[in-house]
């Protein structure tokens, strides 16, 4: 009798989606796709993708780059943060290692950003490793084809599905396994609507065998989620723009709009007088934008406001489009250049 694990090979070997970087085992090109794809789909990840490799073939390539040139190749990606760790961890590989990617489990989960999943991902793609790459998808396809009813959100279920991936990865192509687990989760085994009928383990498969396959995982969140108001200011000075460095923090290092957690625009006149020692005047609201970030959501209320004199930090609209820019302070300029103001 075929094994679960064949089947599932047989089915990657014949089915797999064609992703560019899967066109070979470079760990360097599986590393960046790996974060890249932390929390990010595999649709939005190709070009980016493509044009980072582009840009920084190498390592070493990364690794010379100022950190505001792999912001800009990473704006609109979002989760800043992935950027500024894989141009640290550039550098550290090229310090430490010659600039040759590493291939053992330790030296890998030491990298910034590098978690127990994307280290898994890279030891198994880039090197056939048997090392289990447990994500959502994971949890959710062994949650239902061995009927674990525990909460997957707590450890020790997680620990309990990561050994049975564990044992199931040994003496098998765990680059093949992980990822047709992977697509697995992508294209049949969906949250929603799995289509087990087309599933290559259905025979092997619980919950379909006892009807759960549309109530398993159980996954209960506990949720700590702020919720911040801002005032944000479209700030100009005939045609110019006020655009400053975020400050320390979430987004540091990105540019964005002056904005503060008040609860009126003319709070934030006074603010800013503080601040820059410059009066404001107030010409229009333009709209209520949300972000929703892991573990917060920002409401910005964007006003358009002008200085009566220039300050340091205005720029041209066509200068403002070539500065790295958070993914929540686009869709402000969004906002305003679809508005009235413009
Ligand atoms: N999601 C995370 N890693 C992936 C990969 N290597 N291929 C497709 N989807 C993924």
């Amino acid at each position: 009798m075929t094994s679960l694990q064949e089947c599932l090979i047989n089915w990657y070997q014949e089915n797999h989606r064609d992703f560019p970087w899967r066109q070979d085992h470079d760990p360097y090109h599986i590393w960046i796709s790996e974060i890249m794809l932390q929390q990010t789909t595999t649709e939005t990840v190709i070009p980016y993708y493509q044009n980072f490799i582009e840009h920084f073939p190498t390592v070493d390539d990364l690794a010379w780059a100022s950190l505001e040139d792999v912001y800009k190749m990473w704006e609109g990606l979002g989760y800043y943060r992935r950027a500024k760790h894989l141009h640290e961890s550039a550098k550290m590989i090229v310090d430490q290692y010659q600039g040759v990617f590493p291939c053992q489990y330790e030296d890998i989960i030491a990298l910034k950003g590098v978690g127990e999943y994307t280290a898994g991902a890279i030891l198994s793609i880039a090197y056939f490793k048997p090392y289990p790459a447990v994500d959502g998808n994971v949890l959710r396809i062994i949650s239902r084809v061995y009927l674990i009813k525990e909460n997957i959100v707590k450890k020790n279920t997680k620990k309990l599905i990561y050994d049975k991936v564990k044992g199931l990865l040994k003496g098998y192509d765990a680059s093949s396994f992980n990822q047709a687990l992977m697509d697995l989760g992508a294209t049949i085994c969906r949250p929603v609507h799995p289509r087990c009928s087309n599933c290559p383990i259905a025979s092997f498969c619980k919950a379909r065998e006892f009807h759960q396959q549309n109530v398993l995982p159980i996954s209960i969140k506990k949720i700590n989620h702020q919720e911040i108001n801002y005032i944000t200011g479209i700030i100009t000075y005939q045609d110019q723009f006020l655009i400053i460095k975020n400050p320390p923090g979430l987004l540091e290092n990105l540019y964005g709009f002056v904005q503060y957690e008040v609860e009126s625009p003319y709070t934030f006149i006074e603010r800013f007088k503080e601040e820059y020692g410059v009066e404001l005047n107030i010409v229009s609201s333009i709209k209520r934008v949300k972000h929703v970030f892991t573990h917060r959501t920002w409401y910005m209320n964007v006003y358009h406001f002008v200085l009566n004199k220039p300050i340091e930090g205005l720029c041209t609209l066509e200068q403002l489009d070539l500065k790295p820019i958070s993914t929540a302070h686009q869709k402000v300029l969004k906002a305003y250049r679809q508005s009235d103001a413009i």
